[in-house]
């Protein structure tokens, strides 16, 4: 008999076809919402789930789900799974690391050079009609080349925004937990850099740092006041990183020139305060969503369950102690 399963948010039916090749599979093509509540009631009896950075994996959705021998998070990020209480029920965590990184890399760089250069202002200028004659004197953005690109949080994302640098003459720094080897430093062309000085001396700060309890507010109204003036703020990793009030406020006062902003804090509620700003570029949560990388996410996630519901070690296991 087929092991049940659940696939919690929308996929490709690509995806559905490979898993329905070895489990009963419930999907939700419908894309509700599920909640706690929801994964919780359809948990009861599902040996593994595949979710979404939007599914709350908590203690308490794991209690309830006593079957539960496997999470396949289609997202590199996994801090709405509890991994924690994962371990304790004996149950592996997976996610898909690797396969966005460039695509999230290049949504990244949309966004500073939308930042940069006034993009999204611009086009709504244009757009209400606005335009009545060309002048010399409109419009001046930043200098992406051969400007400061400060990246905090170097794992593979951070390492491939960095690669990207080289082409716009630029300079690296960056910030880590830990400094990188000498050979990947090379590669990207990157200094290691405490963070204050990472603040003070990036024209352009990437935020690419995974989110924990021990991240919340990792730029905040201190570290904003570091930041050049003229400096942009780019953030594709996720909400509650950044003070998004404190964020707003100096945007508004023209304490930091612009932002780039792809995640926000209680998301995808956001903070109605960005609307009000024309320095800031703004996106849904569209780091990786390319088609290739979404599919490539979807299978990843997929290979990732059946491996773990079939007695081998998942390929992108986040709990090794759990075996
Ligand atoms: C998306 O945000 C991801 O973590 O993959």
């Amino acid at each position: 008999m087929k092991q049940k399963i659940l696939v919690a948010r929308e996929v490709f039916p690509e995806a559905l076809e490979r898993l329905r090749q070895h489990f009963e599979v419930e999907d939700n093509q419908a894309d509700a919402i599920l909640g706690v509540a929801g994964l919780k009631a359809r948990l009861a009896d599902k040996a593994g789930v595949l979710t979404a950075a939007t599914d709350p994996m908590t203690a308490e959705v794991i209690a309830a789900a006593p079957s539960l021998k496997a999470v396949c998070n289609f997202a590199v990020g996994y801090n709405n799974i509890d991994l924690a209480a994962c371990t304790r029920a004996g149950v592996m965590a997976t996610n898909t690391p690797g396969v966005l990184d460039d695509t999230t890399a290049d949504l990244a760089w949309a966004l500073l050079m939308a930042s940069a250069r006034r993009l999204p202002a611009a086009e709504r200028w244009l757009r209400n009609g606005e335009w009545k004659s060309w002048q010399f004197i409109q419009w001046l953005g930043s200098d992406v080349h051969h400007a400061t690109l400060g990246i905090l949080g170097m794992g593979r994302i951070g390492q491939t925004v960095a690669r990207r640098a080289l082409g716009f003459d630029m300079k690296v720094i960056y910030h880590n937990r830990s400094r990188l080897p000498a050979d990947k430093e090379a590669a990207c062309r990157a200094s290691f850099v405490d963070k204050e000085t990472l603040l003070r001396e990036s024209d352009f700060l990437v935020l690419l740092l995974p989110y924990s309890p021990e991240s919340h507010h990792t730029i905040g109204a201190p570290e904003l006041a570091l930041m050049k003036p003229a400096a942009h703020l780019i953030n594709v990793a996720r909400g509650g990183i950044v003070d998004d009030e404190a964020l707003i406020s100096a945007l508004r006062q023209h304490r930091l020139a612009g932002a780039g902003l792809d995640v926000f804090e209680g998301e995808p509620k956001f903070n109605p305060g960005f609307l009000e700003l024309d320095n800031v570029a703004l996106t849904p949560h569209i780091g990786s969503s390319s088609r290739a990388t979404r599919m490539a996410m979807a299978m990843t996630a997929a290979d990732n369950l059946i491996a773990a519901l079939s007695g081998r070690r998942p390929p992108n296991l986040l709990n090794p102690e759990v075996l």
